[in-house]
């Protein structure tokens, strides 16, 4: 994964200004960071571990040459060692490097036949070291990295720079890597936001492509194909900036701000999207085989279509996790739609999945927040989420607004647009009502009695199964408590043992069909101890707990999902956790 943010300028810049945009970088990782800069012809190395975000270099440092990179390790701890900038063993190369480079061992073992030492155990610097043994049988830092771009293999980006001659290159192969312009200040970074204060006008760097810079010889950013160095032509994009200043408002935490936007958001999202919902519906209608691929939350928003376009518009779709789609790629054809699930539109596995499908002449399609990302700009149909940033590493509003995206989709399916749009504006008052401060108040006490127990179930039944998984994911990754989801009727089957006195079981049991099944379910584990905390309309005897949630039918959804967010991100604040920043993890996860 990791965020890369570096510059070249042909004047001195502040460095802080290269810390701010790898601030904006950190949803990548932030296991630890690091910067190279030349100061006053010094170089200048630094590493650290943890977060950038209190960061900051005194203020009179500036610099022309900037690298730097927030760090989510893949191999090796997280050390300062392993923290980039990488050097060659000549300290004449510097990368930042994104992704993973698959044959990096084998590459190392002959480096280190040869004499190389090696300081830490990434994959990347083998990167440094493979360019300075290229640099000794020729003269040219464009050729010897490309040379050594043949040499290695996986999805990755990286940037490098030749510290004697002062040249820059980003090569993007499967992750991304942005150009920013300003004058002759160049800016590469993993995604645009970053150099935001600074720069609207950027060249995208597709896969297999290089940018070039070499403020010597006066240049702007030349671009080539990565193998031939054919040079290729790039065009200048101006970005729209305007909402992309992000605050916290009054909110301790993005988390809850954006959990508290879904008053809005939902209707957002269907109103800005009634004719991409319309295409996409009618593409749904053409084929014969319609698949839903998305990961972590996006993947339970897909496995929960199968439930919305059954029940609305008797319409049989298919999911697949997207990091195993290609088990089943066979399945797939030109008869067949694939339809990816993201928050980012950066998400690794999701792209690899849709760029299968592509290759079997399948249609691709995807439902994306982020729309500057690859998926959006590979796929035949984008449709956007338009939730807003989203900055807190778990999902919340970006999710419920997916989910009404593929609500009004299904009654698109049947011709029934204006009947759905009408619900989901009705559910999205009733949302707004029920995101009250009593309703988060209420949710704090019971978050109160539950956040220092060690395991947790959630259960619910047919489209409220996924709801389950999507809470007990959300309890696990902000509070890291062990939290299984269940079919209210499987748990019988087997893992009723693990119920003891006292063991919290989440119930989700709407006034649906299957509400008799849950509230039996969470009988049968009350009478084995459990504890029950109960989400429904209407407060049952089974119920230790009981939260009211408002009937939004289809959109239960939605309404079932949020009260969950509430409650995580509750245990994790009463276990001084960051609930904006898990451990582990990163909001964008770009690498497999
Ligand atoms: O950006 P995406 O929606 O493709 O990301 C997929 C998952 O990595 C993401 O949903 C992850 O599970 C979050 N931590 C969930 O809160």
């Amino acid at each position: 994964m990791c965020g890369i943010f570096c510059f070249s300028s042909n004047e001195e810049i502040n460095s802080n200004t290269g810390v701010n945009g790898l601030k904006k970088l950190e949803y990548r990782g932030y296991d630890s960071f690091g910067a190279f800069q030349i100061n006053n012809n010094k170089e200048n190395l630094t590493k650290e571990i943890g977060e950038v975000e209190k960061f900051s270099f005194p203020e009179e440092i500036k610099t022309k040459y900037f690298l730097s990179h927030t760090r989510w390790a893949t191999h090796g701890k997280v050390t300062k060692e392993n923290s980039h900038p990488h050097l060659s063993n000549d300290s004449n190369i510097i990368i930042v490097h994104n992704g993973i480079i698959e044959n990096f061992q084998e590459l190392k073992d002959s480096l280190v036949y040869k004499g190389y030492k090696f300081k830490s155990q990434t994959d990347t610097e083998v990167i440094s070291n493979l360019i300075q043994e290229e640099l000794t049988t020729q003269n040219n830092f464009l050729q010897a990295t490309n040379k050594v771009c043949k040499k290695i293999t996986g999805r990755y980006s990286f940037v490098a720079f030749n510290v004697k001659t002062k040249e820059m290159i980003g090569v993007r192969n499967g992750s991304p890597l942005i150009v920013g312009k300003k004058g002759n200040s160049i800016f590469i970074s993993s995604d645009a936001p970053a150099f935001f204060d600074i720069t609207n006008t950027v060249s995208y760097i597709d896969d297999g492509q290089i940018a070039y810079i070499n403020q010597k010889l006066n240049q702007n950013c030349i671009f080539y194909k990565l193998n031939s160095l054919e040079e290729i032509y790039k065009k200048e994009i101006k970005l729209e900036i305007e909402n992309q200043k992000i605050h916290k408002k009054n909110f301790k935490h993005y988390m809850l701000k954006e959990i508290m936007e879904q008053k809005h958001t939902i209707k957002r999202a269907i109103e800005t999207n009634k004719e991409a919902i319309t295409k996409l519906a009618n593409l749904i209608n053409k084929k014969k085989k319609v698949y839903f691929i998305g990961c972590g939350t996006s993947a339970f928003v897909g496995q929960s279509s199968k439930y919305i376009f059954h029940d609305i518009a008797n319409l049989k779709t298919d999911f697949e996790i997207s990091s195993e789609f290609k088990s089943i790629q066979n399945f797939i054809d030109k008869d067949t739609i694939v339809i990816g699930l993201s928050q980012s539109g950066e998400t690794i596995d999701t792209i690899e999945a849709l760029e299968i499908a592509k290759s079997k002449g399948a249609t691709t399609a995807c439902i994306v927040n982020n729309e500057n990302s690859t998926m959006f700009r590979i796929c035949d149909t984008a449709i956007p989420v338009k939730a807003g940033t989203e900055i807190a590493v778990a999902s919340t509003k970006s999710t419920t607004s997916k989910m009404a995206i593929l609500i009004l989709t299904a009654y698109s399916c049947i011709n029934k647009q204006k009947i759905g749009f009408n619900e989901l504006i009705r559910n999205q008052a009733l949302i707004n009502d029920m995101l009250n401060p009593g309703f988060e108040e209420h949710i704090i006490k019971i978050a109160k009695k539950f956040f220092h127990h060690k395991h947790m179930f959630v259960i619910g039944k047919g489209y409220n199964f996924t709801v389950a998984l999507e809470g007990a994911l959300k309890i696990k990754e902000l509070s890291y408590i062990n939290t299984q989801a269940f079919q209210a009727g499987e748990l019988k089957h087997g893992s009723i043992a693990l119920i003891e006195k006292g063991t919290p079981v989440i119930a989700i049991a709407p006034n649906d069909c299957n509400q008799n099944d849950v509230l039996t379910s969470a009988h049968e584990i009350k009478s084995r101890g459990g504890v029950i905390i109960g989400l429904s309309e209407n407060k049952s005897e089974v119920f230790d707990e009981f939260i009211k949630v408002p009937n939004c039918k289809e959109g239960n959804l939605m309404a079932y999902t949020i009260p969950l967010q509430i409650f995580s991100y509750h245990l994790a604040n009463f276990n001084k956790f960051n609930p904006d920043k898990p451990r582990n993890l990163a909001k964008s996860v770009t690498v497999k």
